[in-house]
């Protein structure tokens, strides 16, 4: 990692495969500060199935051109070795890691809060900016740094969707052409329910319209808690994942209002 970055910098950590989505993480972090620093590294540690790390994109050189063109004054390649020189401490994500992604993916986030701390830890940035379209590793990357005092300001960026409202994502070029076009209907549901009375029967009906859509879950959550919702509940969200043709897709949308 270079040291002669100029301080304040502010960070976004990828695992590359850049698109629209990570451009705008960069154009926030932009925002921020003059010097931004783009990490590329897909981290073995949370892939808990290995054919999904083997088949995760990699494009490198098509990265550096979109990181450059959005703002990063330095993009960071590490090996594996330099993340991980000794045998990694594993930083548990606790309680909240292991329900919905959790359950699914087993030992994901302890991956993820491993590898965000030792990012972290090398870059020393003052503001890192992630995505909600991962809400509930926004929400675990929030309580680890609340818990371990990490001096750095967590900004938060609003999903990029397609045109036709799908959450933009790096698998979502390993969808075929009539699954691309099925894949809509995460993004259908979420709108709908946002605008219903009863969004969590709104949420699971508009779904179960697409029956290729194998649903791992689909929940209205308490974003300030992740707890599920209630009536009371001042901020819910809905949270859905699930597979097309072996594609794994995630969503979640503020309810009550469209975002
Ligand atoms: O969201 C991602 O791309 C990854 O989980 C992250 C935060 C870069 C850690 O590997």
């Amino acid at each position: 990692m270079k040291n002669d970055l100029i301080h304040p910098l502010a960070f976004v950590p990828t695992m590359g495969a850049l698109h629209a989505g990570h451009q705008s993480l960069i154009e926030i972090a932009k925002s921020k500060s003059d010097e931004v620093v783009v990490s590329i590294f897909v981290n073995p540690l949370q892939f808990e199935n290995k054919e999904d790390l083997a088949q995760y994109p990699r494009s490198i050189e098509s990265d550096i051109t979109k990181a450059e063109s959005s703002g990063a004054t330095y993009v960071w390649a590490p090996t594996f070795e330099e993340i991980y020189p000794d045998k990694p401490e594993i930083i548990p994500a606790g309680k909240i890691g292991n329900i919905f992604e959790g359950v699914h993916r087993f030992g994901h986030f302890d991956g993820v809060m491993t590898v965000v701390k030792r990012l972290f830890d090398l870059v020393k940035p003052e503001f890192a900016v992630f995505g909600e379209k991962d809400f509930q590793q926004l929400f675990l990357i929030k309580q680890m740094v609340r818990e371990l005092s990490i001096p750095v300001k967590i900004i938060e960026a609003k999903i990029i969707r397609e045109d036709d409202g799908l959450a933009m994502s790096s698998r979502n070029i390993r969808l075929s052409v009539s699954d691309r076009a099925r894949a809509t209907i995460i993004s259908k549901a979420l709108t709908e329910a946002a605008m219903s009375k009863n969004p969590r029967s709104t949420l699971n009906k508009v779904l179960a319209s697409e029956p290729s859509f194998q649903i791992d879950y689909a929940e209205i959550i308490d974003s300030d808690s992740f707890e599920i919702a209630d009536k009371s509940t001042a901020n819910p969200r809905a949270i859905v994942a699930g597979w097309l043709s072996g594609v794994r897709l995630i969503d979640n949308m503020a309810m009550g209002t469209k975002s």
